[in-house]
């Protein structure tokens, strides 16, 4: 059934191997279980915000609060598209599309996480083609960007793999020292050539696009 009044929570992306959904308040419970669990070892942080650090139950919390205020904020010139990543039935994390002046730049960043006992199986991969190609496609984006922390192998060897573009460093505060973000881009064409796939299919974007300031 189509969402009569907030188009995003139709949407989805399925691939042969997982289905994105957007976050609803269900899969955002689902979700701040799973992080409840763990991410990552205690002694790393791979995320640019340590948002991870925070103990239960208020990690759950402030979890559901991201969801919230992503929903909140959603404006024609400033979104995060948050996606839940199904697995065979069960949340395994998540994925997302940032960006700013949208319309104008066509320019949107990524992020994923997958709890741990799903790390390390090619999820990782598949989540942030289909990520792109929501982004790419869907979107009409002309560039896809991302970032990592030197020693997020994972994550670089996501980014290495799918054959981004390195574009410089950023100097941020991680866990409040300085540290050097890593960052990469992926120009539109990049996609089309190398990476498009017709078995990924793209789910409710059209109602979206008016609540994004682009034209259906
Ligand atoms: C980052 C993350 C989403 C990657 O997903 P994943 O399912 O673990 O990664 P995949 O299994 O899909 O691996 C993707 C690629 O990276 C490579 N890779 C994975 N782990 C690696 C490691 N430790 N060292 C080197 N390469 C690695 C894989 O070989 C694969 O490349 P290939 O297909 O060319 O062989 C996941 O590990 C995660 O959630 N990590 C914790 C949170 C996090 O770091 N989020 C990102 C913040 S920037």
């Amino acid at each position: 059934m189509t969402h009569p009044i907030w188009p995003l929570f139709d949407l989805r992306v399925r691939t042969p191997r997982l289905e994105l959904r957007y976050i609803d308040d269900g899969l955002a419970v689902d979700l701040a279980l799973l992080a409840a669990k763990g991410i990552h070892e205690p002694d790393v942080m791979p995320f640019g915000i340590p948002w991870s650090d925070v103990p239960p139950p208020q990690l759950e919390r402030n979890t559901m609060q991201h969801y919230w205020r992503c929903r909140a904020e959603t404006t024609p010139t400033s979104w995060a598209i948050e996606l839940a990543c199904i697995v065979d039935g069960t949340v395994v994390g998540t994925t997302a599309l940032e960006s700013n002046d949208f319309p104008t730049l066509r320019s949107f960043g990524t992020g994923s996480w997958l709890g741990r006992e799903f790390q390390g199986r090619g999820i990782g991969k598949e989540m942030r083609v289909a990520t792109l190609q929501l982004g790419f496609l869907g979107l009409g984006a002309d560039y896809a960007t991302t970032s990592a922390w030197p020693d997020n192998e994972p994550s670089l060897g996501v980014t290495r793999s799918l054959g981004y573009t390195p574009n410089g460093h950023r100097r941020q505060l991680r866990r409040n020292e300085a540290g050097m973000l890593h960052a990469f881009e992926m120009p539109r064409a990049d996609f089309l050539v190398r990476l498009h796939r017709d078995d990924i299919t793209l789910h409710g974007v059209a109602g979206c696009l008016p609540l994004l300031g682009l034209a259906p």
